[in-house]
């Protein structure tokens, strides 16, 4: 079987795996970076959130023959302003608990503001709703959205 070729983090990545492999084991077992988590494997927990072209998906549920060509991003290579601001915003407001489930929250709230600079309460509910939480940090998030939204605006 031919390897199967996309972009980690902004580097070219070739990867000698079944194409049925989950995206999140190549990514933590055969890359290596291992900032997104498992939680359920069921696609219900939002833990392994990484992005493929710029959207958020749950990389437990997606094969990676099926994003060959793809460009992947996970927590390890965020960059850019948008990712700075809500990084900056979850320490100010110190949204983490026992941190499991943060890189998924930070990946997810990255989406949405690329997509929705200014969000009101129902899309943050809307586009976080996939991401649990066990130790309800979801106030913080939620408060730490509109802190980085406000931070981008200046
Ligand atoms: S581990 Fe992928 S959604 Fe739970
Ligand atoms: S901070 Fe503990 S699961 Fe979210």
């Amino acid at each position: 079987m031919p390897p199967i070729k996309l972009t980690l983090n902004g580097k070219p990545w070739s990867v000698d795996a079944d194409p049925d492999m989950p995206l999140l084991w190549a990514v933590r077992e055969i890359a290596g970076q291992t900032g997104s988590k498992f939680g359920c494997g069921a696609a219900q927990c939002g833990a392994c959130t990484m992005h493929v072209d710029g959207q958020p998906v749950r990389s437990c549920s997606t094969p990676i023959g099926s994003i060959a060509g793809s460009k992947v991003t996970t927590i390890e290579g965020l960059e850019g302003k948008v990712s700075k601001a809500v990084q900056d915003a979850w320490i100010k407001l110190d949204v983490v608990q026992c941190g499991y489930c943060q890189s998924g929250q930070i990946m997810s709230a990255v989406a949405l503001l690329t997509d929705t600079p200014k969000p009101t309460d129902q899309d943050i509910d809307s586009a976080m709703s996939g991401n649990l939480c066990r130790c309800s940090t979801y106030v913080r998030i939620r408060a730490a959205i509109h802190e980085a939204a406000k931070a981008l605006e200046i």
